[in-house]
């Protein structure tokens, strides 16, 4: 994993400065000034952003939840139809406690949480928590997700297979994860995001692991995303395959454990 400093746009002022140098600190991270390449987190007054400094054209990665997509979705979307939700078993009135084990930018917690979902979500890199974080603070001072997302979303900023073995919180009825997977070929498909986050953080290399204290700790199920294709985690067939274009849920039913 790299090193990736925290920095500010050129002629910044000083209390962005500071701004900037407090998210350094708090995360671990580096604060640099003037800084011209490389990947960098870059602090703004209004957010937090990701950026290949030297690929201006590339764009900004940032967690919004009040963007035009993600609105749309929660209000247009499938509501409790869609895959995700159909997948972690999500009916009628229930609300599920479901703990996002590899959080990334938080778009799936999120999905969960605005259908009535309670999600804890895991994350270990310094950068990607530091970025979902900052999603969160702004979205619980938004006039409408402010609302209902606080209560509903809490980020750990830790190493989820140590977190889910040592759990001292209520159980999850559904641990979830989506561990990143290698991209056989590049492709203009995937999306910007994808491809610096390919450069920041690499496939996960080690998620075989997450397996077993995931389906230790879980009440209900363990759901795995993966791409279609992509060999089951750790080998372990599930119970159910839920087959979509690009992606494949494999559910483990954990409340058929004989313990
Ligand atoms: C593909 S992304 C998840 C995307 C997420 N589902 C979304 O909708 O935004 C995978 C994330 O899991 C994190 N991750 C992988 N293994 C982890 C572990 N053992 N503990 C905590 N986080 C982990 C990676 O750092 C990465 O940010």
């Amino acid at each position: 994993m790299h090193n990736i400093p925290v920095t500010v746009p050129p002629n910044a002022a000083a209390d962005l400065i500071m701004l900037a140098q407090q998210t350094a600190a708090k995360w671990g991270l580096t604060y640099r000034n003037h800084i011209g390449s490389g990947l960098a987190l870059v602090q703004q007054f209004s957010h937090l952003e990701l950026r290949q400094l030297d690929e201006p054209k590339v764009g900004a990665v940032l967690v919004d939840f009040a963007s035009d997509a993600l609105t749309f979705r929660r209000l247009h979307g499938g509501g409790k139809k869609e895959a995700i939700a159909r997948a972690i078993g999500l009916k009628g009135q229930d609300s599920l406690h479901v703990l996002d084990a590899t959080a990334g930018l938080g778009r799936d917690a999120f999905v969960l949480a605005s259908l009535g979902c309670v999600v804890d979500m895991i994350e270990r890199s310094a950068v990607v928590a530091a970025l979902l974080q900052d999603g969160l603070n702004r979205a619980a001072a938004d006039i409408e997700l402010g609302t209902w997302l606080p209560a509903n979303m809490q980020l750990y900023h830790g190493v989820a297979t140590e977190l889910l073995t040592d759990w001292s919180h209520e159980k999850p009825d559904v641990v979830y994860l989506d561990p990143m997977f290698p991209h056989r070929r590049k492709n203009a498909a995937v999306k910007k995001e994808m491809r610096l986050f390919q450069q920041l953080l690499g496939p996960d290399e080690d998620a075989d692991l997450l397996l077993e204290p995931a389906l230790a700790l879980a009440k209900k199920r363990v759901v795995v995303k993966r791409p279609t294709g992509a060999p089951f985690l750790a080998g372990k067939k599930p119970q159910i395959e839920m087959l979509g274009k690009a992606n494949r849920f494999d559910v483990y039913l954990t409340h058929l454990k004989t313990k």
